[in-house]
């Protein structure tokens, strides 16, 4: 019997086993002013045999939200609303962790329910286009954070993560992956700053730092994840220097005692190895499955030693027993990406169980 199924320590808690939901945006934060509904506490609630849940991206603040209906957690609404999602995880004595997503400059004006334009660290647009309720429209130029805006975004993610303690999370995961603000800081074509928040390896990885240090001191360091992509060029993402980069970041975020470090692994894999041996605390790892999706033999990077637990996206989407099925060698429901982002209980929360499917 793989070992994933054995309970495993991240921060204050003990996970039941090492197959973690990894974060996916599903857009249907239908409720008020952005809120969490009913139908994702059914969604989140069947899903909570995982060893940890990560939710969706999560908007720490009003400009932060790049994709239509993603859910905040930077009002009372949205705090209360988000409390029948954790409680329904609880119940069944699972864990869930808010993944806090700024996007920076991925999004468009369109987006917001106010006036707003996009934020990001230097004025440069991202290739490509983000999907609006008007249809599909370019990325825009992004207006560069000033200092008092720098502060003020690390001041959000800090009251983010407490309003995520308030509604009932066990912790938070920094989103610094995938191309969004966090990953814009870090990377070189992004980060064009030649002050203190940019220009050398110090400078770029700095913000993702001082967040860090701000969240940890608002809700404990066993209570924050933080996820990163080294080398993903995902949302037009270029890293001249991404192992000097990541090296300098780990050393800084090593000694903070995380509950978990989140590799989302990129096309650079050899460098996996060296993010595992610079990491003392736990290690979730999203192996690079180009073109496919993370399948069952991924359990076999725990019982290697390469991670301490495996998170799973696309299997998790449409097998809502994940970790049951895995023990039991399948077979698995296919996930339906038509059905990904948005709309209502169709591909969300009507995948069967294998028991409901009968073929337990
Ligand atoms: C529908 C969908 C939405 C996603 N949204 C997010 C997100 O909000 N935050 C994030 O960090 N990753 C997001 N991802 C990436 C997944 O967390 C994961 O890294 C990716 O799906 C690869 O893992 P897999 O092969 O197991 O699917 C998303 C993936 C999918 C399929």
């Amino acid at each position: 019997m793989s070992r994933a199924f054995e309970p495993v320590t991240i921060g204050r808690y003990t996970a039941r086993n090492r197959v973690v939901m990894a974060p996916m945006t599903r857009s249907r934060a239908h409720g008020p002013g952005a809120s969490p509904t009913e139908l994702m506490a059914t969604y989140y609630g069947q899903r909570a045999g995982a060893g940890l849940i990560i939710t969706e991206g999560t908007q720490p603040s009003a400009v932060g939200q790049g994709y239509p209906n993603t859910p905040g957690l930077h009002t009372a609404e949205q705090v209360e609303a988000w409390r029948p999602v954790t409680a329904a995880v609880h119940e069944q004595g699972g864990l869930i962790f808010a993944q806090l997503m700024h996007t920076g400059r991925i999004g468009h004006p369109e987006i917001y329910r106010e006036e707003l334009t996009p934020v990001g660290v230097s004025p440069v647009r991202a290739d490509g286009s983000v999907y609006t309720a008007n249809g599909p429209r370019e990325f825009v130029t992004p207006e560069p954070l000033d200092e008092a805006g720098i502060r003020q975004t690390i001041a959000d993610f800090a009251s983010a993560a407490r309003n995520a303690i308030d509604a009932g999370f066990d912790g938070v995961e920094l989103h610094g992956a995938n191309g969004y603000l966090l990953h814009q800081f870090l990377a070189t074509n992004t980060n064009q700053r030649d002050d203190a928040w940019g220009g050398t390896v110090e400078g770029r990885i700095r913000f993702v730092v001082e967040v860090t240090e701000a969240v940890v001191a608002a809700i404990g360091a066993d209570r924050v994840g933080l996820r990163i992509s080294p080398s993903n060029p995902y949302n037009d993402i270029v890293e001249d220097d991404h192992r000097e980069t990541y090296r300098a970041l780990l050393g800084r975020l090593d000694p903070l005692g995380l509950a978990y470090l989140h590799v989302g692994e990129g096309p650079d894999t050899e460098f996996t190895d060296e993010l595992r041996e610079r990491w003392s605390g736990t290690l979730i790892l999203n192996p690079f499955t180009p073109g496919g999706y993370t399948g069952a033999e991924a359990l076999k990077l725990v019982d290697t030693g390469a991670a301490d637990l495996v998170s799973y996206g696309a299997l998790f989407l449409a097998n809502p027993d994940l970790p049951y099925r895995l023990q039991v060698g399948g077979p698995f429901n296919t996930p339906d990406y038509t059905r990904a982002y948005g709309g209502d209980h169709e591909g969300y929360t009507d995948y069967p169980t294998l028991a409901e499917a009968g073929e337990a």
